[in-house]
């Protein structure tokens, strides 16, 4: 992973800024102080007269919200022009997975395994907001989550520190860049810190149950590795944290961010998160929840008036001192002068590249292509080969859909950019083939109607069938979770209509989170997952149906058979009865009066199988992929010291296509339980047919460090096994062992 240091925090450049944030401060009164502290939603199209004279008087760091490049303009001016002292605005925004041109959701993006790609997307995204007047994206969101009922897991990099870690890294960069003076660049801000992704039953807003060893392995690294890239700013959670709940936390935002990570940035609420303190129960009124966001190390309210309200009453009766506040307003000078918005507040059109150029499309097409997962191909069914059909149905309530398919946080998407799968696929076959079209649903949510005989008939006039299934955009993202995960409404029904038609039907699902498939995949001959895709989505998956591109994503996250399974994830632990094939026993085998202690006795459920339907990690390409040859360069590691696990790759089918090849590691005895298998390396390689190729990766054994007992990071000696292959099942074995010199 690669990490970037602003280029403002060494050395004298830190300290000409250091003095530039302290004379600033020396000369702002508390009234302004605590203005800076508050960030306001602008979202009118008209300044109202309040905003307008709180900004006048200092009493506003922050907006969100507004878009109007003009608007923006105006608000700076008021800020730069007409205040006290002048200080601009930082103008917030939730661009996250694209501005005007819209990019798969962010667990499509994990799909794609591709950290150069998301650094791409995220500039794509940075280059249009801050053509807006944007200043600052509330995004990466970096949350792990094992639960597909969550909503917000479309916003998420899925179930994997590791691989969450790389893309958070990847986006913060691209966000940022390495110079955020310069157009095109945003401040990234890394959400949502802590520990939102284990909200209980996949219910947003709920309570966590992490216990701080979990926490520091799993939840925490990506945010962790944000820090490292130089991510400009975090968003405390909404959730609960042990008691405490994340936005007053003290232990998360004191202790871990800045004393055990130095991170020097600046921490801002949630969306009335700090009010909402007194609704969680934890501050018995907004004077207290203000007391405990400011101690807790929050910089900066979101919409709520708490610091505005409450924090000059805190300093007076004592509660608080003004080296607090200080402190508080340091970090958001501080951003302020890196963005170097008082050398230029004002956004000119002419610096920026205009909206959804070639560029911008050619990106996110290619981040659909790559993120596209085919779950199934049975008989070679895809891809499809044009000059070998007369006719294709296209079926289904998203094969025709610009809004939904841009998914969930699309506030500035534009519709009219979106490449639908049928106008693509339309485009891409010319007269040549009779496209049969119908909707058949009329969301995804519908049931049965007379439509299905129309799509059935549809069907069964046609050389092959793809059906475009899954949810509509506002089925995932906040607050809206499921706890059925299936396709909604008679989705099922259509498919098996579909089926017996005896044609070959291929489902192309599009959703925001990992669905329940058991009830279609039997239906089906072939099934491409394609999250919601983005503005290009229909362009890329017309390619990859029709074989202008090979299927390379992996899944993120595993997909469940049943969703009483979850959470399932790959990199468990083994637990003192693991269940294997041997020992697992169905519910349908097992005799009545059978002694209970022969049925297995094992960690399982009778009913749902020990696997995934599909497992992390999981995707099936045009060609076939074999791995071999694993070798490590030192069986014996001293601690401290790098090993090197390799393996050869080969392309055995007859198309050149892209494989991600992955590592796994397992520490075999911990001083805690350590997972089955935990991914440490992966790379993407494109191999010509009959191409085989060497993957090779370095480790260092501090790569193989976790948090103990004592919650102390380390590393220990002893035994390890490592695969190298395609999916989180790899077989290709080694091992190696550190040994304490
Ligand atoms: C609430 C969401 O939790 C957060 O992710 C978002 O950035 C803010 N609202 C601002 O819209």
């Amino acid at each position: 992973m690669s990490h970037q240091v602003f280029a403002s925090s060494a050395g004298a450049d830190s300290a000409a800024l250091d003095a530039r944030v302290a004379e600033l401060l020396g000369r702002m009164t508390t009234a302004e102080k605590i203005g800076q502290m508050s960030q306001v939603n602008a979202g009118d199209a008209v300044i109202p007269d309040h905003l307008r004279e709180d900004i006048k008087a200092g009493k506003v760091g922050s907006v969100l919200n507004q878009v109007n490049v003009d608007t923006v303009n105006k608000l700076q001016r008021i800020a730069v022009e007409e205040s006290r002292l002048g200080i601009p605005l930082l103008v917030g925004r939730d661009v996250i997975h694209g501005f005007n041109t819209i990019l798969p959701i962010p667990l499509g993006q994990a799909a794609t395994w591709n950290p150069e790609l998301v650094r791409k997307g995220a500039r794509v995204a940075a280059t249009e907001a801050a053509s807006a007047g944007i200043n600052w994206t509330f995004a990466p969101m970096i949350d792990i989550t094992r639960d597909p009922r969550w909503g917000r897991i479309a916003e998420s990099p899925g179930e994997d520190p590791y691989l969450a870690s790389v893309l958070g890294a990847a986006m913060v960069e691209g966000f940022q860049g390495t110079d955020l003076t310069q157009p095109g660049t945003i401040a990234a801000c890394a959400k949502h810190f802590a520990g939102y992704g284990a909200s209980e039953s996949g219910k947003d807003y709920n309570t966590t149950n992490i216990p701080q060893n979990e926490l520091r392995n799993v939840y925490l690294p990506p945010f962790k590795a944000a820090v490292d890239a130089g991510v400009a700013t975090l968003m405390a959670s909404f959730s609960d944290l042990d008691g405490v709940p994340a936005t007053g936390n003290r232990f998360l935002m004191r202790q871990v961010l800045r004393e055990e990570w130095g991170f020097g940035g600046f921490v801002v609420s949630d969306w009335a998160s700090i009010e909402q303190l007194t609704i969680h129960g934890f501050s018995a009124n907004k004077r207290d929840a203000a007391y405990e966001a400011v101690t807790a190390g929050v910089n900066m309210e979101m919409a709520s008036t708490t610091y505005r309200d409450h924090l000059k009453e805190l300093l007076d009766s004592g509660r608080i001192d003004m080296a607090l506040i200080d402190e508080m307003v340091a970090g958001i000078l501080q951003l302020k002068f890196r963005l170097g918005l008082f050398e230029n507040p004002y956004t000119r059109l002419s610096d920026f590249p205009p909206i959804a150029n070639e560029d911008h499309l050619a990106i996110a097409e290619r981040a659909a292509l790559e993120s596209i997962v085919m779950l199934e191909n049975r008989n070679d069914t895809l891809p499809l080969k044009k000059d070998k059909l007369d006719s294709l149905a296209i079926i289904g309530p998203l094969a025709d859909d610009p809004y939904e398919q841009l998914g969930t946080w699309i506030f500035d998407g534009k519709t009219e950019l979106s490449r639908t799968p049928l106008q693509a696929i339309t485009g891409m076959l010319g007269d040549a083939v009779k496209i049969n079209h119908v909707r058949a649903m009329e969301t995804s949510r519908s049931p049965y109607s007379d439509t299905f005989e129309e799509a059935r008939q549809a069907a069964a006039a046609s050389d092959a069938v793809v059906v475009f299934l899954g949810e509509e955009a506002i089925l995932s993202g906040e607050a809206h979770s499921r706890a059925n995960i299936d396709l909604p409404g008679d989705q099922a029904e259509l498919v098996r209509l579909l089926k017996e038609t005896g044609k070959p039907v291929i489902a192309v699902i599009m959703a925001g989170r990992p669905l329940t498939l058991a009830n279609i995949v039997d239906n089906v001959d072939a099934m491409l997952f394609a999250w919601h895709p983005g503005s290009m989505g229909g362009q890329a998956i017309a390619k990859v149906l029709f074989g202008a591109h090979s299927p390379s994503g992996k899944l993120p996250v595993t997909f469940p058979r049943m969703v009483g399974q979850v959470p399932i994830y790959y990199a468990h632990k083994n637990t003192g009865k693991p269940a294997t094939a041997k020992t697992y026993l169905n519910i349908d085998d097992i005799p009545v009066r059978m002694p209970q202690t022969s049925a297995g006795m094992v960690s399982t459920h009778m009913d749902a199988g020990i696997t995934p339907q599909y497992p992390f990690g999981y995707g099936l390409s045009y060609t076939r992929f074999s791995y071999a040859d694993i070798s490590v360069s030192n069986e014996q590691v001293p601690m401290g010291g790098r090993l090197t696990i390799a393996a050869v790759v080969t392309n055995a089918g007859d198309v050149a296509a892209d494989e991600i090849a992955q590592l796994y590691v397992r520490d075999l005895v911990g001083n805690v339980t350590r997972p089955v298998r935990e991914l440490k390396g992966f790379t993407r390689l494109h191999l010509q047919p009959g191409e085989s190729r060497q993957v090779s990766f370095e480790l260092d054994t501090s790569d193989l460090a976790f948090y103990g007992r004592q919650m102390q990071l380390m590393t220990e000696p002893g035994e390890f096994h490592a695969w190298i292959g395609g999916s989180s099942e790899a077989s290709l074995q080694t091992g190696f062992t550190i040994v304490d010199e």
